[in-house]
Order: structure tokens, then sequence, then C-alpha cells
């Protein structure tokens, strides 16, 4: 597709917390860019909560957004459909040469399913990741999102074989990096000492020298099921009796746990339990930890690039790299299985691993620039 208006700027979107560290360098490198690339903000509201939201743009430096359009919580069709009624009337009246989208969550693929069918150029930053998991609601939005967009920009290899399988033109595809660790490296002076943390939250003062565990977790099919989430809990539990486990809980586990009335089994266990982390006290927790727990995408990637161990409690990943190069293993959600995976590190260290191509901090200068050249592309056909 062409772009109809390649002098005008480029619309970034977000909608919830992944998405805020793959925009912040982005927008930094298109508005640092000679002559800058012109560029908007807009926030779906997907997520709403201070602690999952204005924390984060704060510490990642992001300028406040020209627009929000409040969408909030709702079942998966609600949300997506709200997010389009809302995008549609802000897309006639923005006019910008291309719409940005990030990652894969709801809003990803709402405002890119809106801009392509009124003509508008669609970019997706992080494109071609698959879990081959049709379960699981991102990778739902990962396959539309691609089919739609008009650049496409990869961070691992795997991704553009899954792209090229898909149909999509090699020429749409570009493998720019990856975003997140961008803003890694861009913020790994300022994180949080795990000390600090420590003390605010008012963990053991030996947990720090000792070695502790990070776990997250929110995965619908981790924390919707009653029984998988006992299961769970009660693996994380035999874990934290080995080492203990800092616990930063999404909004979404929270409610589950309360819901089915498991919080006792966190008592008994070697646990302190947060409310979800901003950027900077996560990394820092990250960076001095033994191992990480989780179900996130990008803390697979982060902690590949930090070199801490991390073990998946999914049987698949979007981002194979992380266990092929990096220091990922998946144990999946087997209690047993998870026990062995966490033993085996903390007596062997777990993986050395490496990092990946371009995983630099730079895809962000990579995507500006080719977006760049798309636009000044897309001027000239015009004239043409
Ligand atoms: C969304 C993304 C997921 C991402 C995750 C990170 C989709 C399909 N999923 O899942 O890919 O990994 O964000 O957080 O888009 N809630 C609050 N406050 C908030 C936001 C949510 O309390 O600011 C609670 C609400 O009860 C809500 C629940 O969390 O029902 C789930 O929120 P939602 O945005 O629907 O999905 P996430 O599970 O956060």
């Amino acid at each position: 597709m062409r772009s109809r208006n390649p002098g005008a700027g480029i619309l970034c979107v977000v909608g919830a917390r992944p998405n805020f560290m793959k925009i912040a360098p982005v927008i930094r490198a298109m508005q640092g860019a000679t002559p800058p690339l012109p560029v908007r903000l807009l926030h779906t509201g997907q997520h709403y909560d201070a602690e999952m939201n204005s924390q984060y743009f704060e510490a990642l430096g992001i300028p406040d957004p020209d627009i929000n359009l409040g969408v909030g919580s709702a079942s998966h069709a609600v949300q997506t459909a709200e997010v389009m009624r809302r995008f549609e009337p802000v897309l006639d009246q923005e006019q910008p040469a291309a719409v940005l989208v990030v990652g894969d969550v709801n809003s990803t693929l709402a405002c890119a399913l809106v801009a392509v069918k009124k003509g508008v150029a669609v970019i997706h930053v992080e494109a071609g990741l698959r879990s081959f998991d049709r379960g699981m609601p991102e990778e739902i939005n990962r396959v539309l999102t691609d089919q739609i967009s008009d650049l496409l920009f990869t961070t691992e290899k795997s991704a553009r074989e899954n792209l090229l399988r898909e149909g999509i033109p090699e020429s749409r595809i570009h493998f720019a990096g990856n975003v997140m660790i961008d803003t890694l490296r861009y913020s790994l002076k300022r994180a949080v000492p795990s000390t600090h943390t420590f003390s605010r939250y008012g963990a053991p003062a030996d947990w720090a020298q000792g070695g502790f565990a990070v776990l997250t977790m929110h995965r619908p099919s981790n924390v919707d099921d009653a029984a998988t989430l006992r299961s769970l809990l009660g693996a994380i539990r035999d874990v934290s009796r080995r080492v203990p486990v800092v616990f930063p809980m999404h909004p979404r586990t929270r409610a589950k746990i309360e819901q089915y009335g498991l919080g006792s089994m966190l008592d008994d266990g070697s646990f302190l339990k947060l409310p979800p982390l901003g950027y900077l006290e996560m990394l820092g927790l990250m960076q001095a930890a033994r191992l990480v727990l989780t179900d996130s995408g990008g803390i697979q990637e982060e902690t590949t690039a930090l070199g801490v161990p991390c073990i998946t409690l999914r049987d698949n990943t979007e981002r194979p790299i992380t266990v092929e190069q990096g220091t990922n293993t998946l144990a999946g959600q087997n209690p047993a299985r998870i026990l062995a995976v966490v033993d085996d590190v903390l007596r062997n260290a777990g993986k050395a691993g490496r990092i990946p191509e371009l995983w630099d901090g730079r895809a962000s200068q990579r995507i500006a620039a080719v977006v760049r050249d798309w636009l000044d592309g897309a001027a000239e056909r015009l004239v043409a």
C-alpha cells in the first residue's frame, strides 16, 4: 500500500503495559532523526491503573499521549470493538502518513484493522512472532495484524520465516532487532537496586545476599482456571522453600487468587508479594535475581539480554531464539518439571546464553531509517 499522506506524521499506538517499553525508543529515534519524523502518540486506555500505566510513561521518558481513548477493560470482543469505534473518528481527523502499532495486544489489532480499512498504511513493530497456539489471544492478534501491515519489523530470524510462510511479501519485512532491548540498554544505568525495592517493601535483608527468584504470571491459560492456578501456586510454593520468591502481581492474577480463595497458599512459603512494579524496579530485580519464573513474552527476552536464567511457565514460546541462544527454558505447567528445572538452575547456574543478533540497542534507529526511506518513496510515487 502507498501512504496517501506521506508528508504527515506517524501515529503511534499503545494500549497495554508491554507496549510502553516498545514505543519509548521508537518515538525517541523518530524524533531524533534528521530531519525529525513527526510523531503523535495515541493511548487506547486498555490499561488504565497508575501502577500499570503512568509510572511507566515517566520512567521510560514517553511523552504524554496526544490522544487517550479511555477504553479500559472488558471482554475481548467489547474491548477490541470499543477501541475500533473510538479510533475511527480520531484517524479521520489525524490523517497520518501511517499508523504504527507494536506487539500483540488487543489494541494492536484493533487500531491496525481500523487503519487498513481506511486506506491508511500500517507499520507493525515486533512482527512475525508465532507460538503456534491459537488458544492464546495474542497469537490471533499477531497473525491478523501481520496480514494487514505494510511494513513489518522483526526481532529475530524465525519471524521472517513465519511471515514468508504466511504469504507476506518479502519486500515488506525488515529485520531491525529488538526495541525492548533498546529500552533495556537505555535504562540499565537507572535501574533501581534490588536492595532499595527490598527495603521499601520490607523483605528480609539477607534475601539480597542469599539470592532470590522473581516470578511474574498473568496469562489467562495459567491464571483463569482454578485447578491450574492452584497447581502452579503449589509448585511455586515448593520453589520458595528452595529460594525466596519475589512476586509482583498483575491485577488479573491478584483478582483470580482472591476469587478462588488461594491467597493462603502464598502465606507459608518464602514470598514477597508486591503490586505491579515500575519498569526500573523490575529491571533492578531481574538483574540481581538468581532466576526468573514467568509466563510473559517480554521477560523471556529481557532475561536473555541480561544473561539471567529464565524458566518459562508455558509449553511454547513465540520467541524461540531465547531458548536456542538465550537463557530461557520452557518448563510448562507441570509442577515436577518446574521444580526439576529450578533445581538444575540453582545447582548449575543455568544456561550461559548469548545475545541474539541485532539486540544491540539500535533497533529503533534502524526502524526510523526504514520508515524515512519508505515515506520518501511514497512521496515520490505520489508525485510521479
Ligand atoms: C494484556 C495483554 C497481554 C499482556 C498484558 C500485560 C491482550 C489480549 N493481552 O493482558 O498480552 O501481556 O496485557 O499486562 O491484549 N486490569 C486492571 N488495571 C489495568 C489493566 C487491567 O485492574 O490497568 C485488570 C482488569 O481486571 C482486567 C484484567 O486486569 O479485566 C485484564 O486486563 P486486560 O487488559 O484485559 O488484559 P491483560 O490480562 O492485562
